[in-house]
């Protein structure tokens, strides 16, 4: 939660940003965990009328500290590498919680799934096979959910809406009961579930009824010619509200509204009940992260720039998405926003913004601004571009500040180099 105290500092979670950005150096990702833990039980609490588990989705933020708070609180986890694979273990998620999602899985990552006893979620027919194949070698069952293409279309930017009939995801939506009776067929795989995920940062909700209704239609039709299924994995890809002045967003509550009534009927219908498993990651870490910059220089060109010393290396989705987050200067939290202002980063490209056109108070070298709403798709889209070493992350938890992630060095940017003998 932000609030504004003090001598105009912005406080976060209970400590004063300014102070934290004093004591550790910026750019700096401060997380405050009391919002992780409280938007991780809304979705128990929303959901708690059926068998439902969370697979928190680990590329929305791997933080190990952050996914081994989210495994205190019972979470899975959807993972889309082995990289992901690896992390989640390390945090302490239990294994058979864990959805091995992806579209071009290395046979590396598909024997590390089998092994681990992890259930894949199916991308194509292809993949069915080659699964099928490694399991048999290692002697091992194959646990298997497919991803389906459901064509819905969610009023999202298109970067981000993967249930479209022409994104690269799943199996498209008539093939899909074919391809089950194709994998009972097969030596050394099991059924264990459906997938599907639609799109991020939906606001309007109906497009997860819509996919619901759909997916519970396959079910049916499954169910009708004797495959069960032992979990519907509906996805994620419930919105925030970036950009206050817009209103609330939906909360699990308002989803569990839109998708449980489908999904009580139609089970009940068939007498069967398989868990609902749902993926979400931007709902659960997005607001509970602040990104906190340093501005190092402002410049009255034909517009008034703020420039930080983040840019895209550290926070892509502006540019990236055009993607809206608050700013507000950390150390003039009470000052009279009247400048017109464009908050760009250190990165050597125009389209290296973070905010445009935004009202914020007068400021200068050395003022801190803060980016709110950073902890989904933050960190974990950083790269070290421009030679920049990537920041450090801490974390607040009833007034103690951790640290959860070093700062880079430029060590770290030289590391895994390699200068040839010959070029020395
Ligand atoms: N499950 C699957 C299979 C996914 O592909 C995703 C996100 C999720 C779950 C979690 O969706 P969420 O609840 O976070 O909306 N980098 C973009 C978002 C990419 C989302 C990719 N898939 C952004 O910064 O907006």
């Amino acid at each position: 939660m932000v609030h504004h105290e003090g001598p105009g500092h912005l406080s976060f979670g209970g400590a004063d940003v300014v102070e934290l950005a004093e004591r550790y150096g910026t750019p700096l990702y401060i997380t405050d965990e009391a919002v992780v833990r409280a938007n991780f039980r809304r979705y128990k609490e929303a959901f708690a009328s059926v068998d439902t588990a969370i697979y928190f989705a680990v590329k929305a933020n791997g933080n190990l500290a952050i996914l081994r708070i989210l495994a205190q609180e019972g979470a899975g986890a959807d993972v889309f590498s082995g990289g992901e694979l690896e992390l989640v273990n390390a945090a302490g998620i239990s294994l058979d919680r864990v959805l091995f999602n992806g579209n071009a899985k290395s046979e590396a990552e598909l024997r590390a799934a089998v092994e681990s006893d992890v259930t894949v979620s199916v991308d194509s027919r292809e993949e069915l096979q080659t699964l099928s194949a490694i399991a048999s070698e290692l002697g091992k069952e194959a646990g298997i959910s497919m991803r389906v293409n459901p064509d819905v279309s969610p009023d999202v930017n298109p970067k981000i809406a993967t249930g479209l009939r022409t994104a690269k995801f799943g199996i498209p939506y008539e093939e899909i009961v074919p391809t089950y009776a194709e994998a009972a067929k097969l030596p050394n795989v099991a059924i264990k579930g459906i997938h599907c995920h639609i799109g991020s940062q939906i606001l309007e909700l109906s497009v997860f009824k819509e996919a619901t209704e759909k997916m519970m239609r396959l079910v049916a039709e499954l169910h009708s010619r004797g495959i069960e299924l032992e979990f519907v994995d509906l996805g994620g890809g419930l919105g925030i509200a970036y950009e206050k002045a817009k209103g609330a967003a939906p909360l699990p509550h308002d989803l569990a509204a839109m998708i449980l009534p489908t999904f009580k009927a139609q089970t009940q219908a068939l007498g069967i009940s398989p868990r609902l498993i749902l993926e979400p990651g931007r709902s659960i870490v997005g607001p509970a992260s602040i990104l906190v910059t340093t501005v190092n220089t402002t410049k009255d060109a034909y517009k008034h720039f703020v420039a930080i010393d983040a840019g895209f290396n550290m926070l892509i989705r502006p540019a990236m998405y055009d993607a809206y987050h608050e700013v507000v200067v950390a150390n003039k939290i009470n000052a009279e926003a009247s400048v017109l202002s464009t908050v760009v980063g250190p990165i050597c490209e125009s389209g290296d913004f973070i905010a445009k056109d935004r009202l914020l108070p007068q400021v200068q070298r050395g003022d801190y601004i803060a980016i709110l709403d950073t902890g989904a798709y933050g960190f974990s889209m950083s790269s070290q571009y421009n030679g920049r070493p990537r920041c450090a992350e801490v974390l607040v938890h009833n007034g103690t500040v951790e640290v959860i992630r070093e700062r880079e060095s430029f060590e770290d940017i030289m590391r895994h180099q390699v200068l040839p003998e010959r070029l020395r």
